[in-house]
């Protein structure tokens, strides 16, 4: 079906926004509040509506401003509030300018925009083939005004809503719930899926029942953190990868965020999503506009596998830098595990020697290229180069390294300083703190106030100067530690808690200055691994160090849970060290190489004498690495199967003619079943050869019947390796070309 116009708006102000495959409809009540009527499967918009936000007399409720059985706890609604009806979550809550926090916004005017606008100092998706619907709400009595913004897109089933904020009063208002987007659904068996964790442990798939109550993910330490990715998928009871209803909700933020849903005392659901509401205040004086960060609602019909490749592609097309998309990521070697602290020309000189000789294509400086850094107690902020380690500078490596034909990479971690630093004695202000207290300090290090915008202009002149020798072809942007006594010295008293949000404003304005200036620097988002993984970040970075867990049984729940959200072309890997500095296993070069197969930017951290004795092995690695690395920037991904036992993964090129099928069995037993993987999205009536035995299977055949998985034994009875697997932590990579 083709849809012209994206956005319809009926004469009784009925909002229907629509694709080919999903709807998403509001309407203005008679009281002039906007409801919301539906999102999901695409329907007709014109006629009359089989379901409609209904009004019934229950006992003992509320009626909004004495309308007979008009209560609001029950009325699906668009921007929702407390104190005129509805104690749910509300979207916007503020104390006006009268002192008291009753407001009640209604429609005033809407507008359509044939594109979508960016968000002031805010990242967002990029528009393209979408319709923006601008609708705007006042309150006369508060004198505040708010424009909701959404965007429908044409090729996407995703809707953008965000929100911007005005005072039009002539007194300041404080405002401590500023969400970005309410969606309001029907009663309903659901479930919900997210993503916790923590360090090393990151994006752990979460499944429950939808409790009764309001279940809220949230940080408040400055990151979006590790612990709860800004994401959820509420569905319907039972979808699984491929059948199903689910709506998802995703955040294009990296600071303090709050997501939750709340099922109501009517069963009603309420999915909220926006800055976190605790230790936030806004003071929002007389004239000015406060910008919520975006939110993105995503639905599939398809189940959890629909909705993933719904996210994939939205990310590759409307969040990832465009000029990466679809472009292969260098194969590199990090200098951290090979050398750590201890980097200077030569050493750095005799690793890209070594990386050159492995085939790879790129060398990576991490920690210790700058003044004075020796251990990590001191020096993070003084980004120039140590000449005792670089005597003309790390640009002048640079320049050596890439002489030999290898791409080089920079370690920085911006958003720090360590008090044992030049630039942290002349500015001890500089640092998120509150007066008259000890610090908290994480790795001994302290966080950089880039809510003052002189400490913004101070890293961009840093990073600049290095970056402008034009030889620094990759950044990895490091962030090790939480904020903790959270106020800055640049902001009022009544503003204090204005701080994280203005500091995530200062990390976005130096990202946006940088890589606007620096576009063919590729730029890798890592903070301790995942504790910073969301899409404003990668709005800026087209990759994303997954997780400081590189060993790769560790990395498995990971990965798929990262999948869930995550495309491929964002994860980055390496291949590390055994035993694993991170949970002490031993594993083989195949394991590790196999897993991290599944990652767009791949790597190596090894030591010297590591690479030495697995040599062989790792060239081959990286000879597939640069072979798949164009496929791995595009492709589609399918979680075929996930347990605690066994993972497969496959992976199917842009251009639908190889097929990757990744499985990998944990720990070993006698008798174990036979098992088969059902491929997904093949051409029916296409033949797939398997590379590995020259066999061509039927497309229908390999999706319907399954392709037997090698069968795992505890003792080898057979040499017969194409069908046999031996002991714990084994794997297996198929590739199968279409004929
Ligand atoms: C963090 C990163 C590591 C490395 C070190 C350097 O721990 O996760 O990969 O870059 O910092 O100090």
């Amino acid at each position: 079906m083709h849809v012209t116009s994206l956005l319809n708006v009926s004469e009784n102000l009925r909002f229907a926004l629509s694709n080919a495959r999903i709807s998403y409809l509001f309407q203005v009540s008679p009281e002039g509040l906007l409801e919301h009527v539906y999102f999901g499967q695409r329907i007709a918009d014109e006629g009359a509506l089989p379901a409609v936000p209904r009004r019934a007399y229950r006992c003992t409720t509320l009626e909004f401003q004495g309308v007979e059985n008009y209560n609001l706890s029950d009325t699906p609604q668009e921007f929702p509030l407390f104190g005129t009806s509805d104690a749910r979550q509300p979207m916007f809550h503020a104390i006006n300018s009268a002192g008291n926090s009753t407001n009640v916004f209604v429609y005033h005017s809407h507008e359509v925009l044939a594109d979508k606008p960016p968000l002031d100092g805010l990242p967002s998706a990029r528009g393209g083939d979408s319709e923006t619907l601008i609708v705007t709400l006042k309150d006369a009595v508060s004198q505040l005004r708010v424009k909701l913004f959404y965007t429908v897109y044409r090729d996407h089933d995703v809707i953008a809503r965000s929100v911007q904020i005005f005072n039009d009063g002539e007194q300041a208002v404080e405002l401590s719930h500023a969400l970005s987007s309410s969606l309001d659904l029907p009663a309903d068996d659901y479930e919900l899926l997210h993503l916790r964790g923590t360090w090393s442990r990151e994006m752990n798939e979460q499944r429950m029942d939808l409790p009764a109550g309001r279940f809220t993910l949230e940080s408040a330490s400055g990151t979006s953190s590790n612990h709860h990715n800004p994401f959820i998928a509420l569905m319907q009871k039972g979808a699984n990868e491929q059948h199903g209803q689910v709506i998802a909700t995703a955040l294009v933020y990296s600071g303090n965020f709050a997501i939750s849903v709340e099922q109501g005392e009517f069963d009603s659901v309420r999915v909220s999503a926006g800055i976190n509401p605790f230790n936030f205040r806004w003071l929002l004086s007389a004239g000015e506009s406060f910008t919520c960060p975006e939110v993105l609602h995503c639905f599939s019909a398809q189940g959890l596998g629909g909705m993933s490749q719904t996210w994939h592609r939205f990310i590759q097309q409307q969040i990832s830098p465009p000029q990466f998309n679809g472009v292969a990521r260098p194969t590199y070697l990090n200098s951290w595990e090979a050398a750590y602290f201890d980097v200077s020309e030569d050493v750095v000189l005799s690793l890209a020697d070594k990386a050159k000789s492995l085939g790879l294509d790129m060398l990576v400086v991490d920690d210790g290229w700058f003044k004075g850094r020796n251990d990590d107690t001191s020096s993070l902020g003084d980004w120039y180069s140590d000449t005792a380690k670089f005597p003309n500078g790390i640009e002048a490596t640079a320049e050596k390294v890439k002489h030999k034909g290898l791409k080089f990479g920079l370690w920085f971690e911006p958003e720090m300083v360590n008090p044992e630093s030049d630039l942290y004695r002349a500015h001890p202000d500089w640092v998120i703190h509150v007066p008259d207290r000890k610090l908290t300090t994480g790795r001994n290090q302290l966080i950089l106030d880039l809510s003052r915008s002189e400490v913004v202009d101070y890293l961009f002149e840093r990073i600049d100067s290095t970056l402008s020798c034009g030889n620094i072809d990759y950044v990895k942007w490091d962030m090790n530690r939480l904020m903790s006594e959270i106020g800055s010295a640049g902001l009022a008293k009544q503003q204090q808690l204005e701080t994280a949000h203005r500091y995530m404003l200062g990390v976005y304005g130096l990202l946006g200055r940088i890589t606007a200036k620096y576009p063919q620097v590729l730029f890798e988002n890592c903070a301790s691994g995942g504790n910073r993984f969301d899409l404003g970040m990668l709005r800026f970075m087209a990759q994303t160090w997954t997780s400081d867990m590189s060993e790769p049984i560790g990395r498995l729940a990971i990965v798929n849970g990262a999948s869930y959200l995550f495309p491929p072309s964002v994860l980055a890997s390496y291949i590390g060290p055994v035993p694993s500095h991170q949970n002490d296993r031993l594993s083989s070069i195949k394991l590790r190489g196999e897993v991290g197969f599944f990652c767009a930017a791949r790597g190596l951290s090894l030591n010297v004498e590591d690479i030495d004795n697995d040599e062989q092995a790792l060239k081959e690695f990286i000879e597939l690495y640069k072979a798949t690395a164009t496929d791995l920037a595009s492709a589609r991904f399918y979680r075929l199967k996930y347990t605690n036992n066994e993972v497969c993964w496959q992976l199917t090129s842009a251009d639908h003619k190889t097929i990757y099928l990744g499985y990998f069995h944990i720990l070993s037993a006698p008798n174990l079943p036979y098992r088969r993987a059902h491929l997904r999205g093949l051409d029916a009536g296409a033949n797939y050869q398997l590379k590995s035995n020259g066999e061509k299977y039927n497309g229908a055949a390999l999706m319907r019947m399954g392709i037997d998985l090698p069968y795992v034994h505890a003792m080898q009875f057979s040499n017969d390796t194409d069908y046999m697997d031996r002991g714990d932590f084994s794997s297996r990579l198929m590739v199968f070309d279409k004929c």
